[in-house]
């Protein structure tokens, strides 16, 4: 039987998600360069020490502007709703005992994938804000010592808490089959989106769904 697939993506969507990965991995990789010693290796891969110093703010206002247009064409899909509570208070059951039984329909992204969403979304705000603060060739003159040490700190822990959802988000899109095709090629599966996002997959089909409200 042949199978059908779905388009879950456009092509600038996918472009601009593979955008925003260069250069996340650019500004991760170049700032734990100046974040310790121990990674100080990491700037001969950007033309050593002041050039890693120069290029890491730039990357990072780069990674900022391309998630904006993520943001804006994903926020209305990502905004919280009920049943999302209800996912994430069944999920423990999913991932430690497989079962999905408690897990409620899910339109085209579930309540984990929101979560990594916002996570992004407001590790960036913080991440922009606060290294605009610390800038020394721009903007670090006219800010107090005190306030660009806060924000050194809060750069740090933005920085962490976003690569540690950056994990999280591609260890779910290996883990859940099927959902790397989504970024890769831009369809899924018709058993995948039945499956996992069993609204959206209704909506795609023009199915009348019989749960209102999601
Ligand atoms: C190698 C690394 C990555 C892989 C393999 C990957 C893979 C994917 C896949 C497969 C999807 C589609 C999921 C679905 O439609 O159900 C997706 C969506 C998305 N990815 Fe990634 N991704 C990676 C890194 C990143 C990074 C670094 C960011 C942000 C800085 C990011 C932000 C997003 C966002 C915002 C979405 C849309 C989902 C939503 O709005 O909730 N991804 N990614």
């Amino acid at each position: 039987m042949k199978k059908l697939y779905i388009q879950r993506y456009t092509d600038n969507q996918r472009i601009t998600h593979w955008l925003v990965v260069v250069l996340f991995g650019m500004a991760g990789f170049s700032g734990l360069a100046l974040f310790h010693p121990n990674l100080f290796f990491l700037t001969q891969f950007f033309g050593g020490p002041q050039w890693t110093r120069i290029v890491h703010p730039y990357f990072g206002i780069g990674v900022f502007l391309l998630f904006l247009f993520m943001f804006v064409m994903f926020v209305g899909t990502n905004l919280w709703r009920k049943s999302d509570t209800q996912w994430v208070k069944a999920a423990p059951k999913l991932v430690l005992d497989g079962d999905e039984s408690q897990m409620p329909p899910v339109a085209k992204y579930n309540a984990g994938q929101k979560l990594v969403f916002w996570s992004m979304t407001l590790c960036l705000l913080v991440l922009l804000v606060t290294g605009l603060l610390f800038w020394q060739a721009w903007f670090a003159t006219s800010v107090p010592i005190p306030v660009q040490r806060i924000a050194v700190l809060l750069h740090a822990l933005a920085a962490f808490v976003m690569s540690l959802t950056a994990v999280a988000h591609i260890y779910a899109a290996i883990w859940v089959k099927g959902t790397l095709p989504a970024m890769t090629q831009g369809t899924v599966s018709a058993g995948w989106a039945k499956r996992h996002h069993q609204l959206w997959y209704r909506d795609k089909v023009r199915q009348p769904a019989d749960t209102a409200g999601h």
